[in-house]
């Protein structure tokens, strides 16, 4: 079955899209096929994988008038992932699709509609805006489940996190029952500093077991590699966040299994 995963924060800059692609990577390295959506205006993980220029065809023009995915569908240039890119109009119909019935469904729709699609993939993973509005809420509501990356040293970040839980819960309560929260990933974390440690065990003492084991380390190789248009997991496959992916990778996949055999929703509560 695909796995649908959804990438959201309230707080930009926080590591959805470079975990999103890096989880990617490590998903790949494993043979599983992955599909990156790209539901962010800004375009940032279309362009860290992608020389993106809209075409005619645009996802912002699938979700309003329902026209085909797969049609989006564009090779990212590293083995076993494909993207489907961003577009700018994303941004019009952020705004101007709060009155509209049945808003929160149209990206689950679609991908519903498409299941020839979806059965070429394993995993698709869905980049979110740093915003709690209609698009973050399309892409809680049509994926299995999310993963919350955040900065921990960063207070704003801490502090936007229960916003974007309480949103989670709002979705998984109103339209997509069996939503779970796979986990708080800590990124960009300054490993062997007082501030770094401090920060991950105030994270893991407020959150417990939601707080993914592997953390990411804030690492000169991770943003290399986002220059160089590739996950770390292949541009520098013998660093610490390489290995740090890796293990995000498995307990992602650890999880899918618990969650498969016990039939469980966790949202937090
Ligand atoms: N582990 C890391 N080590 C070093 N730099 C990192 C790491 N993770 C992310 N960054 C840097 O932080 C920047 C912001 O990360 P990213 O774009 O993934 O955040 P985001 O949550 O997707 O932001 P937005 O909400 O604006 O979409 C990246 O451009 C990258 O340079
Ligand atoms: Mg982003």
């Amino acid at each position: 079955m695909t796995r649908i995963i959804a990438f959201v924060q309230r707080k930009g800059g926080c590591g959805k899209t470079t975990t999103c692609l890096n989880l990617a990577g490590a998903m790949a390295e494993l043979g599983r096929k992955v599909l990156l959506l790209d539901l962010d205006p800004q375009c940032s993980l279309s362009a860290s994988v992608l020389d993106v220029r809209p075409g005619e065809h645009l996802l912002s023009a699938a979700l309003i008038n329902g026209t085909s995915l797969a049609d989006l569908v564009r090779p990212s240039g590293l083995a076993n992932i494909n993207v489907i890119p961003a577009d700018p109009d994303l941004a019009r119909i952020e705004l101007n699709m709060g009155l509209m019935p049945g808003r929160e469904r149209l990206l689950r729709d679609r991908l519903r509609a498409e299941r020839a699609l979806l059965d070429g993939y394993d995993y698709v993973l869905l980049d979110a805006p740093p915003l709690l509005g209609f698009l973050t809420t399309n892409c809680l509501t049509a994926a299995h489940s999310c993963i919350l990356p955040l900065n921990p040293q960063d207070r704003s970040s801490r502090d936007a996190l229960s916003e974007t839980i309480a949103s989670v819960r709002h979705v998984a309560e109103e339209s997509n029952y069996n939503l779970r929260i796979d986990g708080i990933l800590l990124g960009q974390v300054k490993l062997r500093t007082s501030l770094g440690n401090a920060a991950c065990a105030y994270m893991r003492r407020t959150w417990g077991s939601l707080v993914f084991e592997p953390v990411i380390p804030d690492s000169i190789a991770v943003q290399e590699a986002l220059n160089n248009r590739q996950p770390v997991t292949l541009y520098n496959k013998r660093s610490t966040p390489a290995a740090a992916y890796r293990a995000l990778c498995q307990a992602v996949i650890s999880q899918e299994r618990n969650a498969a055999e016990t039939g469980s929703a966790d949202v937090a509560s």
